[in-house]
């Protein structure tokens, strides 16, 4: 079985802008592709916004586009030769048509830097995640004839005023960014280095831009950071208050502020870090019905010496304790999970240690990895990539195959209980039947006896399941509201 990752189930989709363009720039089409986690998914709604202005419409051909944008992963090595096989693709259309610009944005854009010029002949542009503003510029560069790289990373950039261009959107979920870089450090991730520093975005953009979602017909947003539990607002690393007249927000302040712009919204949040969930954040949870009872936390592996060597700052107690600050505190709590298997020096013992955690967890989900040696990483300096590609691909059909069982007993604990869905859109297998999901992030699918609509709030009688789809009866439909929702 193939590694399950987010970049395969997302990857690659063609980014579609229809905002409002200037009329007075040169109309030129764009391809924007983008690769990776849901961040960079959320960066290219920034990009769009900023080309929109500049009078780019979209295309899903590369044989129409005027400037194609491929916006990057780094995170293992198998999602940087993606990008290069499309490169390679995307070659043989500039052979026929020298003018189309290629650019490279995102994570691989600043691992790499120039150095993808020498690589990659065909690429015009490169470009890292803090430079998107300067795009307009970057383009004229290379419409002059040369070529154009802006890698610089900043401490500041958080993009916050940029209203994004809500890409292939269903009009009921988004994203929402709410900081940027990570501080962490965990020896085997390279994101660190793609994404620098960490950084907060002001509260008050947050939840209007969440008022402004609302208002426009979005039921549900995920609010986005590599470290959520990290967010901090007017207050530094040392803890100390930067502007005494202003209030500070940590993220359960702000998951309260965004979960009282309507009850009708609902709140999701990724990604939480082991070593920084509080209780506060919890309780918060638990108090609002409209934040969903669902929490990716990330494990990475069940033993403790391996954590440490990761350099994640907690142990396997320290985590299967928070797991039971989860469950203490909301019992209907779903959770969810990143596993790596064969990092450097993972003895079998070791890994019988992530299994034991699984079995213990039972997790409603997981994204489950082999380990790829990333450049530059603490790992890389200091640690042998000694596990055996085999190994690490024994270890993880292990690990996927624990978690199938797991899930499909969770999954199986939904059926004959009624689900508060939010109704999404209809089933990707049959037009007859709409699909959404519960409060746990489940899919529930059920055939449309009622009248009803994506954007309604529904209950489905789960009464059959797949591994992880329920299946059921639709009891009771809450049309969408539409009455707007002013500032508090
Ligand atoms: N900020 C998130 C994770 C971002 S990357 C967190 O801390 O959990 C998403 C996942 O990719 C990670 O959780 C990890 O499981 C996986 N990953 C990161 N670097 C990797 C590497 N070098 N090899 C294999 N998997 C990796
Ligand atoms: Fe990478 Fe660790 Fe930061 Fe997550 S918390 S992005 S795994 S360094
Ligand atoms: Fe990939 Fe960068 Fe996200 S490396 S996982 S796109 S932060």
């Amino acid at each position: 079985m193939e590694e399950k990752t987010i970049d395969e189930t997302r990857q690659g989709e063609y980014l579609m802008l229809d905002a409002e363009v200037n009329s007075n720039k040169k109309q030129r089409k764009l391809l924007l592709e983008s690769y990776g986690c849901q961040m960079n998914f959320s960066d290219s709604e920034i990009v769009a916004s900023i080309l929109a202005k500049e009078g780019f419409s979209t295309t899903r051909d590369p044989e129409e586009a005027d400037v194609v944008l491929l916006n990057t992963c780094a995170i293992r090595d198998n999602a940087e030769q993606r990008i290069r096989g499309r490169l390679d693709y995307l070659s043989s259309v500039k052979k026929r048509k020298p003018d189309m610009q290629i650019g490279v944005l995102g994570c691989m854009a600043e691992r790499l830097r120039e150095k993808l010029l020498d690589e990659e002949k065909l690429v015009d542009m490169v470009v890292g995640p803090d430079a998107y503003r300067d795009l307009p510029n970057l383009i004229d560069k290379v419409d002059e004839g040369q070529k154009a790289v802006n890698v610089l990373l900043s401490r500041e950039e958080t993009y916050a005023e940029i209203t994004p261009v809500r890409l292939n959107s269903n009009g009921i979920t988004a994203f929402i960014s709410i900081m940027r870089g990570c501080d962490n450090m965990c020896s085997f991730c390279v994101v660190p280095f793609t994404r620098g520093r960490e950084r907060s975005r002001d509260p008050q953009t947050i939840v209007n831009e969440a008022r402004d979602l609302f208002n426009q017909g979005y039921r549900e947003v995920t609010l986005l950071g590599q470290n959520v539990d990290s967010y901090k607002w007017n207050i530094n690393n040392k803890g100390e208050i930067l502007d005494s007249t202003k209030p500070t927000v940590n993220f359960a302040q702000l998951l309260e502020m965004v979960a009282l712009v309507s009850s009708d919204l609902r709140i999701r949040y990724s990604t939480s870090h082991p070593k920084d969930m509080t209780d506060e954040v919890l309780h918060i949870m638990a108090k609002y019905e409209n934040i969903c009872k669902y929490i990716h936390l990330p494990v990475q592996s069940g033993n403790s010496d391996v954590l440490k060597r990761m350099n994640r700052g907690y142990t396997r107690e320290w985590y299967l304790e928070r797991i039971d600050a989860i469950r203490r505190i909301m019992p209907n709590c779903a959770i969810s999970t990143d596993v790596i298997t064969g990092f450097c020096g993972e003895t079998e013992e070791e890994h019988q240690d992530t299994l034991s955690l699984m079995e213990k967890v039972r997790y409603e989900m997981a994204f489950m990895f082999k380990y790829s040696e990333r450049p530059k990483t603490l790992a890389e300096r200091k640690f042998e990539d000694d596990i055996p590609d085999e190994v690490k691909g024994r270890r993880l059909q292990e690990v996927i195959a624990l978690q199938m069982q797991g899930a499909a007993q969770r999954t199986k604990q939904h059926v004959g209980k009624v689900q508060r869905i939010l109704i999404e859109g209809t089933s990707k297998k049959s037009e007859e039947h709409l699909q959404g999901r519960n409060s746990q992030n489940i899919v529930v699918v059920f055939p449309k006896t009622m009248d009803c609509a994506p954007g309604d709030y529904a209950d489905v009688l789960a009464n059959d399941c797949t591994s992880v789809t329920l299946i059921g009866e639709l009891i009771n439909v809450y049309p969408r509201n539409i009455e707007p929702v002013k500032s508090l």
